[in-house]
């Protein structure tokens, strides 16, 4: 298999943590409903490829996002990955006591930087929503769970158009206030440009939140989520979200595709010597076999070139 030859880079992470969201970011955006033994297998194979963050499943209501309604039957499908971190999405109480109950110890709440999304994904305004999250992440830290708090819509919003950098840090100090542990910083609609990118991160450290709490998490729609992430990881970013194969978008904001692709991020950090414990044979594999049970070509050009997949 062709790899890249590996010329490190100056001043940047010596390892990336790869939080995988394919299973939920991307299964939750396909039109048909992938059957659960099938999300289940995929799981396994991310895990198998050396993916030490598989995002599994949404604790939501599942008329809302009726493609994840089965995380009751799949979460303790994947109870023999006990090395495995498994996040779920968990919106308010409800989708707590249902994670909590299966034995879920790391849980993701997601709130919005734009009121038109926060009504659109999660019926409530932005001040709503961290009502909402508030007693989801008190009651969850008093478990001992582990909480990341997604922001979306730190670049951009189809509604609202340009977001101020301001706007945003209000939203994601709430959030660590709060106690979220750690927080991913959504471009749910892939408009982020590199310079951007920096100064929000800039401007976060400077309201008193540390880098080291800070993933990235960028759709791909423009072509500029592997630059927005080396902006990112020139900033001292280590953790980085993808999603194998690049499925993905959100099925409430107009014009979200899919994520960055993490076989083509895996390409980028292995070029620069970035250790990330995959092996991008297995991964490659893994998206060939779930584009073959969705029925259509995986987007990422790592996976085309690698697999020689036709479009
Ligand atoms: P709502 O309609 O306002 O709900 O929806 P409610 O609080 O009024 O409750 C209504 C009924 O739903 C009640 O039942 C609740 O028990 C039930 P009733 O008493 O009428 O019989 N209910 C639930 N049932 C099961 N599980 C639950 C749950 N909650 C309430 N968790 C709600 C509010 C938050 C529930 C809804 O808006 C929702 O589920 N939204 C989720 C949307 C979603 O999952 N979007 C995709 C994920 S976000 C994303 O993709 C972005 C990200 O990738 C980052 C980026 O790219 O930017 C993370
Ligand atoms: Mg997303």
């Amino acid at each position: 298999m062709t790899l890249p030859m590996v010329v490190p880079a100056q001043d940047l992470p010596a390892r990336v943590r790869i939080h995988e969201v394919g299973a939920r970011d991307g299964l939750q955006n396909e039109k048909s409903v992938v059957p659960t033994e099938v999300k289940a297998e995929f799981v396994h194979r991310l895990a198998a490829a050396g993916l030490t963050t598989v995002e599994a499943t949404s604790f939501v209501h599942p008329k809302w996002v009726p493609q994840l309604a089965d995380a009751e039957q799949l979460f303790p499908m994947l109870g023999d990955l006990s090395d495995v971190a498994l996040p779920v999405l968990v919106p308010n109480e409800r989708g707590l006591d249902r994670a909590l109950a299966l034995g879920a110890h790391r849980i993701a709440v997601f709130a919005s930087a734009t009121e038109s999304f926060a009504k659109a994904n999660l019926n409530r305004t932005v001040d709503e929503s961290l009502a909402m999250f508030e007693p989801v992440v008190a009651r969850a830290k008093a478990d001992r769970a582990h909480v990341r708090g997604y922001l979306s819509m730190c670049f951009g919003d189809p509604w609202e158009g340009a977001v101020p950098v301001q706007q945003v840090v209000r939203v994601a100090k709430a959030l660590m206030d709060m106690g979220c542990d750690e927080l991913s910083l959504g471009d749910t609609i892939g408009v982020a440009t590199p310079a951007h990118v920096q100064t929000l991160l800039a401007e976060l450290n400077e309201e008193g939140v540390p880098t080291s709490a800070i993933g990235v998490h960028f759709h791909d729609t423009y072509g500029q989520a592997l630059s927005n992430t080396l902006a990112a990881l020139q900033h001292g970013v280590s953790t980085v979200d993808a999603s194998a194969g690049g499925l993905g978008g959100c099925p409430y904001a107009k014009s979200a595709t899919g994520n960055l692709a993490t076989e083509d991020l895996v390409w980028m950090l292995q070029g620069l010597g970035i250790d990330t414990g995959v092996d991008l044979g297995l991964l490659t594999a893994t998206s060939v076999w779930m584009a073959d049970q969705l029925g259509r070509p995986s987007p990422s050009r790592t996976v085309r070139a690698l697999s020689h997949q036709e479009s």
